[in-house]
């Protein structure tokens, strides 16, 4: 118990006090961690566009639109028109006992916008619970004899208990129980069709006949960025569709134009049974994603006056998130931003190509596309690769995280850009600015990189090790 703050002391919330109650109330461990990347001193003003505005009149370059969430840039005028709109005209948020006009208006413009047969919506406030909804659409169509899902190697997606049971990456589940139980889960080799068919033609511990209900895949692999070879959606797809198993593609990071296409599948010609999308979807403001299914597949599924309310969410496509999300999908078509990210997406890589041949040796590998691109770091441990398997040791990749680490905070505090990386993947640094991005920032980042490079990763991690030391005595 204690006294509470108004609104006004919160927004002017001093840092120190800030970073007291988050520690205190929200993640110690977790205030640790951006405190040992030099982030937890951010003392935040404002955002716009490509930038965040810091107390002491620092502005910095988004580099990691809050991992794709805002993919308009912050605070994109058309995203503050459409929120005025809704309290200017008092617009009714949430109602549960009638249809609401703007989670139909939605879904019809994204109809409009995705492949068909992909036409019907449920809407959610996360990725996780897009996912969970698909997960739960394709077991209830495809009846009790079917029990179990095939899912990749590698593969993220999200923290809820039924995603997180068929997510691969970065040992999420470690102290969870399974949503659903693991003999109903087969991994298979994430770019792999002959893994594929193998998990379908015979899967471990089943009769004859498959009892798989659905593939669900990263069209792009959020944590390291990994990719199939061209082909391999399309093909998996038809394996699929041969033997009566759904395909569910998880769009959720990848999707809303990052790559140059709506969705990062639509670089082939394939249309999955299910797609899950999130994340910029709510322009940067709001919380909302989509499950978007066939009419067939809803049918299937939920298609009766019993079964229709078998899946449905308290906070599904309230007024406003809807409105948001109508108004970020017009943005993006309207200032062309998927040809922008593709045109920026190429220059970006030309740029990476020519840094890698002149530091040759410190980069080992450029992935993803458009504006979702990774650099895979030599942090040093690839001089062992003849003798031992490193990419199986504990350690090497704490040495990998701790390089990393080294990088996203001289990134930060000498060159004033904010960057990511997945700590499934530590040697790869990630690549996320907002769609709005222009040539200037790409050559501001790819310079904060070659001068980082240029002054070598063993002279950034001392600069780190002093920082973390200065913060130690300083907290
Ligand atoms: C591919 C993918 N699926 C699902 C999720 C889960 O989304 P959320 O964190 O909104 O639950 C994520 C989150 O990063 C993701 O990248």
């Amino acid at each position: 118990m204690g006294s509470r703050l108004t609104l006004d002391e919160c927004f002017n919330l001093d840092p120190q006090t800030a970073k007291r109650l988050y520690s205190k109330h929200i993640n110690p461990a977790l205030m640790n961690i951006y405190r040992s990347l030099g982030l937890a001193n951010m003392d935040v003003e404002s955002a716009e566009g490509m930038e965040i505005l810091l107390g002491d009149g620092t502005s910095v370059l988004d580099f990691s639109a809050a991992i794709g969430v805002v993919g308009l840039g912050h605070n994109h005028p058309r995203i503050l028109a459409a929120e005025r709109r809704c309290q200017d005209e008092k617009i009714l948020d949430a109602i549960k006992v009638a249809p609401h006009k703007l989670q139909g208006a939605l879904a019809h413009n994204l109809a409009a916008i995705l492949p068909d047969p992909l036409s019907v919506c449920f809407f959610s406030v996360s990725g996780a619970e897009a996912v969970e909804a698909a997960l739960k659409i394709c077991e209830k169509a495809q009846g009790p004899k079917k029990t179990k899902f095939i899912t990749t190697s590698n593969s993220f997606h999200g923290k809820t208990h039924g995603a997180m049971s068929i997510t691969r990456s970065g040992g999420f589940h470690r102290g969870f129980l399974m949503g659903i139980p693991q003999e109903n889960v087969i991994e298979v080799e994430y770019g792999s069709l002959a893994s594929l068919r193998q998990a379908i033609e015979s899967p471990p511990g089943s009769g004859p006949g498959n009892d798989i209900i659905a593939f669900i895949v990263e069209p792009i692999q959020g944590e390291n960025l990994s990719e199939g070879a061209h082909g391999y959606l399309e093909a998996a797809v038809e394996l699929c569709r041969g033997n009566n198993i759904l395909t569910i593609f998880d769009e959720v990071k990848m999707g809303m134009g990052r790559t140059g296409h709506f969705c990062s599948f639509q670089a082939e010609d394939v249309v999955p049974d299910v797609v899950t999308l999130s994340k910029a979807l709510g322009g940067g403001k709001r919380a909302i994603g989509a499950m978007v299914s066939t009419p067939e597949l809803f049918e299937r599924a939920y298609g009766s006056r019993q079964d229709c309310s078998l899946h449905t969410s308290t906070f599904s496509g309230l007024g406003s998130s809807c409105a948001v999300a109508i108004e970020a999908l017009n943005v993006y078509f309207e200032e062309d931003l998927l040809d922008h990210a593709r045109v920026q997406g190429e220059y970006l890589r030309s740029q990476l190509e020519s840094l890698k041949d002149i530091h040759e040796g410190s980069i080992l590998e450029l992935r993803g596309r458009g504006l979702i691109q990774g650099i895979r770091f030599n942090f040093g441990r690839h001089r062992f690769d003849n003798m031992i398997d490193t990419s199986k040791m504990g350690v090497f990749k704490t040495v990998d995280s701790a390089f990393m680490a080294s990088v996203i905070r001289d990134l930060f505090e000498r060159h004033h850009i904010l960057a990511h990386f997945a700590p499934s993947a530590p040697d790869i640094l990630h690549i996320m600015p907002p769609l709005i991005v222009e040539k200037e920032h790409l050559d501001r980042f790819v310079d904060a990189i070659d001068d980082i490079l240029q002054r070598g990763f063993i002279r950034t991690a001392g600069d780190f090790l002093k920082g973390n030391f200065k913060d130690l005595l300083g907290s």
